[in-house]
């Protein structure tokens, strides 16, 4: 459920409180059936975060709260206030693509790349948290997102080079 207007100083009455998204204070409309999908694409225009099947099942959606990556479909927009949420639009530092973007890249790891999004926020956070994961922690990390391409092989590929970059840790910090 939503949390109360009542949420501490980073909402007001009024129906309405501020999230932290990309490192910058947005303000956005309470309500009870808003989850923070709605929130970010509707509201935010923040529209590189994907609605797939909206039951938690593809993985689309998902961003960073606080370093850790969850479903934005599945995600009450109440419980993002006071949180930081980082996007797909805030991986990038300037110019410089996030490690798991440039990977992304070199390794060809789309084709729609209607996944690539959420797939890209996945491996950020596996990497945020252990930046030289194994194979089988590999796997576990993107396994709850999928690919309607099958493009599974140049995605893990992706992931791989990703945790050799150097930068790997970049951009991260909740
Ligand atoms: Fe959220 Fe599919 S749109 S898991
Ligand atoms: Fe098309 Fe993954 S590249 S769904």
């Amino acid at each position: 459920m939503v949390k109360s207007t009542s949420n501490g100083p980073s909402s007001r009455e009024g129906g309405e409180a501020s999230l932290r998204v990309n490192g910058v204070s947005r303000s956005i409309a309470l309500a009870p059936d808003r989850n923070l999908l709605y929130v970010l694409r509707e509201e935010l225009g923040l529209t590189g975060t994907k609605y797939g099947c909206g039951e938690g099942e593809c993985g689309a959606c998902k961003v960073l709260l606080d370093g850790v990556a969850v479903r934005a479909c599945q995600t009450p927009a109440g419980e993002a206030i006071g949180r930081s949420v980082t996007t797909i639009e805030g991986l990038a530092e300037g110019e410089r693509l996030h490690p798991v973007q440039q990977a992304f890249l070199e390794a060809g790891a789309f084709q729609c790349g209607f996944c690539t999004p959420g797939m890209v926020v996945a491996a950020a956070a596996l990497l945020g948290l252990n930046p030289r994961p194994s194979e089988e922690e590999i796997l576990a990390a993107m396994d709850g997102n999928l690919c309607r391409c099958g493009g599974y092989l140049k995605i893990l590929d992706a992931v791989r080079r990703a945790s050799r970059s150097p930068g790997s840790k970049g951009g991260l910090s909740p």
